[in-house]
């Protein structure tokens, strides 16, 4: 590690706003570190759009964090992730931490009944998704659900418009035989109360969002990279970058993260 690479920000990275709920895990549990975000807004949503596109826009966008420096980098999208990973590791010198839809846990969660993996329809679509799929379909049955137009709605922060498109999406679902849902994109957390409304009770519903932030806390504590200034602690040290209208885009941010900060994301079973 080069010296004073420890003070270096954190890099955040997502389409939009659905990133800013692993930031909320992120500054709770690692309150020393200072962090820059990095909402691609201009470019937004990423899951409806090919493979070839988000790969291009994903390094373009982690291309502006990494010129600001950081000492590690969190796609914190479940699309970029699938699709961009590797080409981004290939590029940028520093520790890259992805996203992947939280299927073991869920698997292990021990009760029996279907999967639901609510996700966009280019992750479903990825073969990272399908490897995982595989890997996990022997143990329980998986069910893929594409949420096209879900991102969008969220960011609109329009309550009634959002429990309308999950009743009409879990009308189509035999909940009954559902044990867990697994939210394979980062935006879904936000509407984790939403769902488990919508799904009725004794459905686990499972994000993989603290999992993430621990594999990067023991990357940081390996490379004795953790930041441990003394003036720094406990103060939310957290600069919002994005590719759309800063005027919107910032106040949108600081409401996310605020929800993020407020709601702890866990099991509401
Ligand atoms: N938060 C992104 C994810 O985890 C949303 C992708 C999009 O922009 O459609 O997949």
């Amino acid at each position: 590690m080069k010296k004073g690479q420890n003070l270096l920000p954190i890099g955040v990275f997502d389409s939009g706003m659905g990133g800013i709920s692993v930031l909320g895990e992120l500054v709770k549990m690692m309150p020393n570190e200072k962090y820059i975000y990095m909402a691609d807004s201009a470019n937004a949503p990423y899951g409806t759009k090919t493979c070839d596109c988000v790969r291009s826009l994903s390094v373009n966008a982690v291309g502006m964090l990494f010129a600001r420096g950081i000492k590690a980098l969190v796609v914190a999208c479940n699309t970029a992730t699938s699709v961009a990973i590797n080409d981004i590791r290939g590029k940028f010198n520093i520790p890259v931490i992805g996203m992947e839809p939280a299927l073991k846990p869920a698997v292990e969660n021990g009760k029996t009944g279907d999967i639901v993996v609510m996700a966009t329809p280019l992750t479903l679509k990825e073969e990272k998704f399908k490897a995982l799929f595989s890997r996990f379909n022997t143990e329980a049955s998986i069910i893929r659900l594409p949420c096209p137009g879900l991102v969008e709605l969220i960011e609109s922060e329009t309550e009634s418009e959002i429990r309308n498109y999950l009743q009409e999406l879990f009308s189509h679902v035999r909940i009954t035989k559902v044990s867990s849902i697994v939210l394979g994109c980062t935006h879904y957390c936000f509407i984790k109360e939403d769902i488990a409304q919508v799904v009725g009770p004794g459905i686990r519903i499972v994000d993989g969002n603290a999992g993430t932030v621990r594999h990067l806390m023991n990357i940081l504590q390996a490379r004795h990279s953790l930041n441990s200034r003394p003036e720094q602690q406990n103060k939310v040290d957290v600069e919002f970058l994005t590719t759309g209208d800063i005027s919107k885009i910032i106040p949108l941010s600081q409401r996310f993260l605020e929800r993020a900060l407020r709601d702890s994301f866990i099991d509401p079973l």
